[in-house]
């Protein structure tokens, strides 16, 4: 299977996992889309599921698909939700973002009993970082937040290279207005503490490191859809070593 396919074969999985009555989290990204696009075809045949999307473009996806959308307003709690990812290591530990949602999809994401990422295999990562860790800041002051986000890296020994965003020549602007810096680090030699470092920054409002949150991966591969489990025994992120 090539990418696409490897893409598609997930996300279709994925659609074997969802049960009738539940309320999931749809993600963002060319491989989410597989799998509105394929929720949407069951839907249509009559089956009974609601959702919350994570972007406009999620929105408007499954609303063109006939998906019933909710709020998580309405319904604080969800039973999954499915997203894509653009790194994911060993640990379950994930790097999200690439098409700036992350933090809705975080929201989402972390109010839902599981979160199941669909994926091919070029997302497996031995090490996080390769891909530019997107971090979400408010527009006001970014400069003065993303001077904070390098000394935060440089504490923890990582010399990271930062990019506003942009988008038609303009600073990109996420769906809730603000602007995302990527910051190419390389490896993260521990995801845990650069996240913890990060969410107490003034200014940043969420980064794409999603830790302790998915518990299964469904990759898509060149002979087929693996499911990886998390394992059981690994600890909830907020109780390792930091
Ligand atoms: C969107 O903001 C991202 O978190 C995506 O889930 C991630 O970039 C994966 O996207 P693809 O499925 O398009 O690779």
């Amino acid at each position: 299977m090539n990418t696409e396919e490897q893409k598609k074969a997930a996300a279709q999985a994925a659609v074997d996992l969802v049960r009738p009555g539940m309320k999931i989290g749809l993600g963002t990204g060319s491989t989410a889309n597989y799998f509105i696009d394929l929720l949407g075809a069951k839907v249509r045949e009559g089956f009974d599921v609601k959702a919350v999307p994570t972007s406009r473009a999620s929105y408007d996806r499954a609303k063109n698909n006939g998906i019933t959308l909710i709020t998580l307003e309405e319904f604080p709690r969800l039973d999954l939700t499915v997203d894509g990812a653009d790194e994911f290591d060993g640990n379950f530990n994930l790097i999200k973002g690439g098409g700036g949602a992350l933090l809705m999809e975080k929201i989402v994401a972390s109010s839902s009993r599981y979160m199941f990422v669909i994926a091919d295999e070029s997302k497996k990562v031995t090490r996080l970082g390769k891909f530019p860790l997107p971090i979400e800041v408010v527009p006001f002051g970014f400069k003065a937040t993303a001077w904070k986000i390098e000394n935060a890296l440089k504490s923890c020994n990582l010399a990271a290279k930062l990019t506003v965003r942009v988008k038609d020549g303009k600073p990109f602007q996420t769906d809730a207005g603000n602007i995302i810096v990527d910051a190419a680090i390389g490896w993260i030699p521990d995801p845990v503490k650069l996240s913890n470092l990060l969410n107490i920054l003034p200014g940043v409002v969420d980064h794409g490191l999603f830790i302790g949150i998915c518990g299964r991966v469904l990759l898509g591969t060149k002979d087929g859809v693996k499911q990886l489990d998390k394992p059981p025994n690994t600890p909830p992120a907020k109780m390792r070593k930091q």
